[in-house]
Formats: structure tokens, C-alpha cells, sequence
């Protein structure tokens, strides 16, 4: 049984008691979202940038929250992706403010006026912020991010030492949300060519699985001059990624990695 206080606060909360019930300022507080808007459909139409106003009392506080009040309530020609809103699924990644991100985990700035959202930048556009990424999926493809063995698969499990499952600490937590790569001059210039750092990240999460029985071949599959050797250690990738993880080391050390073979 609920002692009698706390069920009276927790009707009183649930009911608006005035005398008990938690206070919350609604007054409007509009916020201007400036949004890249590119219909491929639309025979001769260029990009434009459109502007939405959202009332930040009745909006979640993510930026993904308010692209889709817009999409519900005001446009719902409006296209982006997104899925798990919780940072997971990479699929909400942004441009917001000058800097790649995930839209679900991107605070609204309420003390900007107004927040400026654009597609990855350097791909193509399937529609308004949806990244055309087949390249980046072709190129993940091709590292063959799968464990492979050359013996006969174990009756039960594949065993790991604590100490070897600690490498894959920092690499594994990937998820595929390409705001590194699109952040780093080399994929810029040169992503049909070089591989860019998610991608790279991941081929060194497989070679440094003690699991792994490919890690010289994986290596040598890399061994040429653009594959791996256009990362400049500019480390754009490590400050963008909302994940906080650093490519841009799992690079350097893949280098290393290849040079003593
Ligand atoms: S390393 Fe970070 S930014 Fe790059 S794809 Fe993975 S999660 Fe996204
Ligand atoms: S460290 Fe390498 S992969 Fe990362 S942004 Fe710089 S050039 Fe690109
Ligand atoms: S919606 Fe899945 S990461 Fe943002």
C-alpha cells in the first residue's frame, strides 16, 4: 500500500493540483530552423534553404524532435532519416550548425535563435537530408566485416581473453552513422579511392580480432597507395564523431600495423 503522502503527491501531479503540482513556463518560445531542401523530382530544381519556425515550450529538446514536429505538423514533404532516436542506428546524421552529428542527439541551442541543418556534406542527395551513401556501403562491403576462420568453425563458441577482447574497445561501438568520413578532406577528394576513416576504423577492428584468422590478408588487401595511406591524420573524423570514438588513431595504428609486415 502507498504511503498516504506520497499518493497525494502523485495524484496531485497527475491531476494539476495547484498547490503541488511541478510549475513549467509555457510560453511561446519560437526558434527558427533553417533546413536545405532539395527535391530531385522537381524537373530543373536547385536546393534552397527553407525556414520553419517550432515553438520550443511544445518541442522535444533534440533537434530530431523538431524536424519531426515539422514533418507532423507543418511539412510533410520534409524527408530525412531516422529510426531508433536514441544515437544507435547512424541513420539521423547531420549537418547541424557546421558540424556532422546525429540529429537525435543534438541539443537545440535555445539561446541561438537559429539552427542552420543541412545533409552530410560531400555526397550526393537522394532527397533533402537523406546522403546518397551507397559508396560508403560498397566500401564497408569490402573489407568483409565479418569474422572468418580458416579452420573448421568450434562445436560451441569462439573463445576471447579479456585482455583480447579489450582491443576491440573504442572500434566495435561503430555505428556506421559515416560523419567522420564525411568530414575528412582525403574522402572529400578522394572517396573513390580511399576508403575513409569509418570504414578504415572497421578493417582494424577485424585484423585486431584474436578471433580473426585473416589479419595479413585483410592487410595486404589494403596495401596500396590510396586505400589507407590518404588519411593525412588530420582528425576531423575523431572530433565530429558523436559517438567519441577516434578513427583517426585506429588509422595511425593500422599504418603501423602494415609497415611491419
Ligand atoms: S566512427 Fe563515429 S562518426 Fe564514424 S561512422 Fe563510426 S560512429 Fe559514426
Ligand atoms: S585523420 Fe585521416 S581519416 Fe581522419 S579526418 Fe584526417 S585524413 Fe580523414
Ligand atoms: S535516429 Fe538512430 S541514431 Fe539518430
Amino acid at each position: 500500500m502507498l504511503p498516504s503522502a506520497l499518493f497525494a503527491r502523485t495524484y496531485a501531479v497527475a491531476h494539476g493540483n495547484p498547490d503541488t503540482a511541478v510549475s513549467r513556463d509555457i510560453s511561446p518560445r519560437p526558434h527558427q530552423f533553417k533546413v536545405y531542401r532539395y527535391n530531385p523530382e522537381v524537373p530543373g530544381a536547385k536546393p534552397t534553404m527553407q525556414t520553419y519556425s517550432v515553438d520550443l515550450a511544445d518541442c522535444g529538446p533534440m533537434v530530431l524532435d523538431a524536424l519531426i514536429k515539422i514533418k507532423n505538423e507543418a511539412d510533410p514533404t520534409l524527408t530525412f532519416r531516422r529510426s531508433c532516436r536514441e544515437g544507435i542506428c547512424g541513420s539521423c546524421a547531420m549537418n547541424i550548425n557546421g558540424i556532422n552529428t546525429l540529429a537525435c542527439l543534438s541539443r537545440i541551442k535555445p539561446e541561438a535563435s537559429v539552427t542552420k541543418i543541412y545533409p552530410l556534406p560531400h555526397t550526393y542527395v537522394v532527397k533533402d537530408l537523406v546522403p546518397d551513401l551507397t559508396q560508403f556501403y560498397k566500401q564497408y562491403k569490402s573489407i568483409e566485416p565479418y569474422l572468418k576462420q580458416k579452420g573448421p568453425p568450434p562445436a560451441k563458441e569462439n573463445l576471447q581473453s579479456i585482455a583480447d577482447r579489450r582491443k576491440l574497445d573504442g572500434l566495435y561501438e561503430c555505428i556506421l552513422c559515416a560523419c567522420c568520413s564525411t568530414s575528412c578532406p582525403s574522402y572529400w577528394w578522394n572517396s573513390d579511392v580511399y576508403l575513409g576513416p569509418a570504414v578504415l576504423m572497421q578493417a582494424f577492428r577485424w585484423i585486431v580480432d584474436s578471433r580473426d584468422d585473416f589479419g595479413y590478408e585483410r592487410r595486404e588487401a589494403l596495401q596500396d597507395p590510396f586505400s589507407v595511406y590518404r588519411c593525412h591524420t588530420i582528425m576531423n573524423c575523431a572530433k565530429t564523431c558523436p559517438k567519441g570514438l577516434n578513427p583517426g588513431l585506429a588509422i595511425a595504428e593500422l599504418k603501423l600495423l602494415m609497415a611491419r609486415d
